[in-house]
């Protein structure tokens, strides 16, 4: 099938011009002003914006996880990414303590095999490091196409490792090429303040946010960074929130060193306020929680100045009666939100077209530097020639409310109810398909091919 977008604002992470683009098979093939290609579908992006299809490096799809899955699968979670703009995800595969590699990532293969719409990619989360597993490090980043190892200094007991097996870890990922990325926040401080406030008797959502305060991350960002520092490893934080965690990661940069970060949506445009009400602030019990006014200004900045790379969602939804569990007792309140499908409308509205962000810039953290930094780029995450066409066409003007009613996320409520949005993504090719078009999605369970990244 060969297509052409005619008369798209086309913008990359360093540019931004008007052309058309042609497309032949999976890939595209020419990039100009009035091309004079013939296709056999020709799209008018006139008054559009034309951008690389997201990437979301940071979702949880059929997840196991305090005593439930997570209720988007490989089918929902990716067709509703496509909806918002998000051609492929990364995510995250979860060792069992005491079982290997090798069959945590048969399970996740079985997840995705067939029902994925979109591509994708898994991290491994080593939960359990050993001898076994330093050897099927090494082979995942050789012969798997898995070069990211999720660490978590929280969830003690069930997914966290200690300082030791994290420098252990990071020794051998430094040798193959891969990156340590983190779940960083101090888990030991945490569960103490849990303890304390179930003790007193403090069961609402809003404990929380009170039992993981700003500086269990900004105490454990830095830690890690250190860690990174002496073992010379790449690493990346992830869901990064708050201003003291992010002057952790610039203080980091006093030393010459490069420290990725990435930070999600809900804490770009979000607040705390909203566990200020009864049961209700379950729907925003996630880890870490959302934080505060002054930490959204922080993240902004930390944007534009270079310190922050790349806006995720750790989409990790449950429905209203998953979140239940804890009625009685949030530390049962299953962690997580949904968010897959609308990272992309929420950052460009929020951060474009608010004149927060430029559009490269837009491009750059919606896209391209998931690319990069996990080993993809230039086939994916760019509009350039013989990269794979995935491609999202946005109105930029067209206005629209968030709703449980209209999203396509497996939840019946949504973390985003009333959110008003200028900018409306409309078309979205994969790989040179069209994959949404007039609110529909066109492809099929299955289409969604696995993405071998490169150690770098
Ligand atoms: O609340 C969250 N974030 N749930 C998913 C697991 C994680 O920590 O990323
Ligand atoms: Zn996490
Ligand atoms: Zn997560």
């Amino acid at each position: 099938m060969s297509i052409l977008i005619k008369n798209g604002l086309v913008a990359n992470a360093s540019e931004e011009f008007q052309a058309d683009i042609y497309i032949e098979g999976e890939k595209i093939v020419a990039i100009g002003a009035n091309l004079p290609h013939k296709a056999e579908k020709v799209i008018d992006a006139s008054g559009k914006i034309v951008v690389p299809g997201g990437i979301d490096p940071h979702v949880h799809l059929d997840m196991p996880f305090m005593g439930t899955f997570s209720s988007d699968d490989y089918e929902t979670g990716t067709r509703a990414a496509l909806f918002g703009g998000t051609t492929m995800v990364i995510d995250f595969i979860l060792q069992t303590q005491g079982d290997s590699l090798y069959n945590a990532l048969r399970i996740w293969q079985q997840k995705s095999a067939g029902k994925a719409i979109g591509d994708y990619s898994y991290h491994m989360a080593v939960t359990d490091f050993n001898e076994q597993t330093a050897a099927e490090v090494v082979e995942m980043i050789e012969k798997e196409g898995i070069t990211s190892f999720k660490t978590f200094m929280a969830y003690k007991g069930a997914l966290m490792i200690d300082d030791g097996q994290m420098v252990q870890l990071m020794q051998v990922v430094k040798k193959h090429g891969g990156m340590v990325t983190v779940h960083a926040t101090n888990g030991d401080m945490i569960d103490s303040l849990i303890a304390q406030n179930r003790a007193a008797g403090n069961r609402a959502p809003v404990y929380h946010y009170l039992s993981q305060p700003e500086v269990t991350e900004a105490e454990a960002s830095a830690r890690f960074t250190d860690m990174l520092f002496y073992t010379g490893c790449k690493g990346y934080i992830v869901h990064l929130t708050c201003e003291g965690a992010l002057n952790a990661v610039r203080e980091a940069t006093k030393r010459n060193q490069q420290v990725n970060v990435e930070t999600c949506i809900q804490y770009l445009v979000l607040d705390a306020s909203l566990y200020e009400q009864d049961f209700d602030g379950a729907k925003w019990v996630m880890s870490p929680p959302l934080r505060q006014k002054k930490d959204q200004e922080a993240l902004w900045a930390g944007i534009n100045q270079g310190l922050v790379n790349v806006v995720a969602t750790d989409h990790c939804p449950f429905t209203w009666e998953q979140k239940q569990m804890g009625k009685s007792d949030f530390a049962k309140i299953p962690n997580g939100h949904p968010a897959i499908e609308h990272r992309m409308e929420l950052l460009f509205s929020e951060g474009v077209n608010k004149g927060r962000i430029s559009l490269p810039k837009f491009v750059e953290l919606s896209a391209t530097n998931a690319a990069k930094k996990f080993g993809m780029y230039p086939k994916k995450g760019t509009i350039a020639i013989g990269a794979d066409a995935d491609i999202c066409i946005l109105d930029p003007n067209k206005k629209h409310t968030l709703s449980a009613k209209t999203h396509h996320m497996r939840t019946d409520y949504s973390a985003y109810e009333g959110f008003e949005v200028t900018g409306k993504v409309e078309t979205v090719l994969l790989r040179g398909n069209v994959a949404i078009e007039n609110e529909k999605c066109l492809l099929q369970p299955g289409f969604g091919q696995f993405v071998v990244r490169k150690a770098q």
